[in-house]
């Protein structure tokens, strides 16, 4: 069994060598927390997008969709308090130089806490072998109540500084602790100040006459600003929903876990409109929606937990996670959020327009309330990576590398196989090619004994693997071998489609 670390890895090399993920500018040495998708990923990628989009929207009479600029006004982001608050606290170490998020620095700390805790659990189970009840132990044993007690305490220092944008405090908590960098091993920071996580470029090109704007951070605030353009140009009534997949930009200070952390990544949100007082059904349909959408995947239903927010931010009153089981541990993958009438109401008071909804069911005109769902598409793709990727050791003793990706979503649906390249299998091949290519994505391979053939598909994900041999000439039938159970049967060519439409879109 490899540890997260170790899993982790083996992802992101699997990932490099079959032309999933790149990492950016690789012959420049890289960008950090910035990577490129490569001719598989950005087919996964396009198959999650649009398995999101087509359950969104056309699943939903009453939910369209929306493409809007990546560069906005730059009173959104004043009115929607991203400019005064979308911050997180930041700290140097100065003999290093480098720069650290000091929650994150902190949470570090408490993780190696954890990590004596089981540690000390290990020991236990060592010394008590049968006898041990874990439960038990870890309920009486005074290293770990000393341990689990410090963890609290921290965490509740840190939150009220947070909470009371205390930077003095946190670092004070920073000093008490004796935490030191991780690179130059001093304990010589500088203090803690707020670090504002959007990227900023200028408009216009002429000296003077430029002025600042920002990248989105979320996509959000485009579906806001367009919602009566949205209501009316499409007579949408309440409650509707707009959709939009689409980049995002965030300056992370502390950006790494591969895809999980970006600078730049994309989300699929969706903004749905609300009668006021109705927001928490709503809220709570969104939330059984969503866990039922990523269940459907069959990724495993012990990877999903919900994290129900406690603390909300100023403008929510109910705020939820999907908590996805990566290979770092649960984090989230979605957040499901009842906004209030917050953003539209902002929008209204620094834009000085309307953006009100006549409700003729009630006779009555009223800012509507918003439930969003809100995914990263590349935390998705991570989701989808980590939990397929599966290292089996077979009945000879060999190994093989499976993606075992849902089959909906796997880049290639069939691989065609000609298991010579003469006697006239491979024009057979090409012909069954050329028939299903126009309904399915496929690939085609000669090369190599059929044996590699198959480990190669199954290190991509492809679900069915399509064999042509001597006997397909005479009976018209190939060997359909399947990726997760590596069984095989015969199968006539004309209903090779039909097998693949009923097995593939399930
Ligand atoms: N409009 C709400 C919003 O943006 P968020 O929790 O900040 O909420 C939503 O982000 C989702 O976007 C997260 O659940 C996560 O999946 C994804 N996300 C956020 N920051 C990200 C980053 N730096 N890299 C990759 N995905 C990110």
């Amino acid at each position: 069994m490899k540890n997260p670390e170790e899993s982790l890895k083996s992802i992101i090399s699997h990932s490099k060598e079959y032309g999933f993920i790149f990492p950016s500018s690789e012959i420049y040495d890289g960008l950090s927390a910035t990577y490129d998708y490569g001719p598989l990923g950005v087919e996964l990628k396009n198959n999650i997008k649009s398995y999101w989009w087509k359950s969104m929207t056309q699943l939903h009479e009453n939910i369209v969709g929306l493409d809007s600029a990546i560069f906005m006004h730059p009173k959104t982001w004043k009115a929607s308090g991203h400019i005064d608050a979308f911050n997180d606290p930041l700290i140097d170490n100065k003999d290093s130089k480098k720069r650290y998020r000091a929650d994150v620095l902190i949470e570090d700390y408490i993780e190696k806490i954890k990590q004596k805790i089981e540690k000390e659990v290990k020991k236990g189970k060592k010394r008590f072998a049968e006898k041990f009840d874990e439960d038990e132990f870890r309920a009486t044993n005074p290293n770990i109540l000393r341990n689990k007690t410090k963890i609290l305490d921290i965490e509740s220092k840190m939150k009220k500084s947070l909470e009371e944008n205390n930077l003095e405090d946190v670092k004070k908590l920073i000093e008490d602790l004796g935490i030191k960098c991780p690179v130059s091993g001093s304990k010589n920071w500088t203090d803690v100040r707020q670090f504002n996580l959007m990227f900023s470029t200028n408009l216009g090109s002429v000296s003077g006459e430029s002025s600042e704007i920002y990248l989105r951070p979320e996509t959000a605030q485009g579906i806001f600003v367009n919602f009566l353009n949205v209501q009316k140009s499409g007579r949408m009534k309440i409650p509707f929903g707009i959709a939009q997949i689409g980049k995002a930009f965030r300056n992370e200070i502390v950006a790494r876990q591969f895809i999980f952390r970006m600078r730049e990544f994309e989300q699929m949100e969706m903004q749905f409109f609300v009668r006021p007082g109705e927001e928490i059904k709503w809220y709570e349909y969104w939330k059984d929606a969503r866990i039922k959408w990523h269940k459907e995947l069959f990724l495993g239903e012990e990877r999903y937990r919900f994290h129900d927010h406690i603390k909300l931010a100023h403008y929510a009153n109910a705020a939820s996670d999907i908590e996805f089981k990566f290979p770092i541990g649960f984090k989230e993958l979605e957040g499901i959020h009842s906004r209030t009438d917050f953003d539209l109401k902002q929008h209204e008071e620094f834009s000085g327009r309307k953006l009100q909804y006549f409700d003729p069911e009630i006779g009555e005109s009223y800012v509507p309330y918003v439930v969003e769902t809100s995914i990263g598409l590349d935390r998705m793709f991570l989701a989808v990576l980590s939990a397929s990727y599966t290292q089996e050791k077979l009945e000879d003793s060999s190994e093989r590398v499976v993606l075992k990706i849902p089959k909906k979503l796997s880049p290639y649906k069939a691989a065609i196989l000609p298991l010579l390249k003469k006697d006239g299998l491979p024009e057979l091949a090409r012909k069954i090619m050329q028939d299903l290519t126009p309904y399915f994505m496929l690939q085609y391979d000669e090369k190599d004994s059929i044996g590699k053939r198959y480990r190669r598909q199954d290190a991509i994900g492809t679900p069915y693997s399509v064999t042509i041999d001597h006997d397909s000439l005479n009976d018209n039938s190939v060997t359909i071998r399947d990726r997760d159970s590596m069984n095989q049967h015969r199968i006539k060519i004309d209903e090779l489609k039909d097998f693949l439409d009923k097995n593939i879109f399930i």
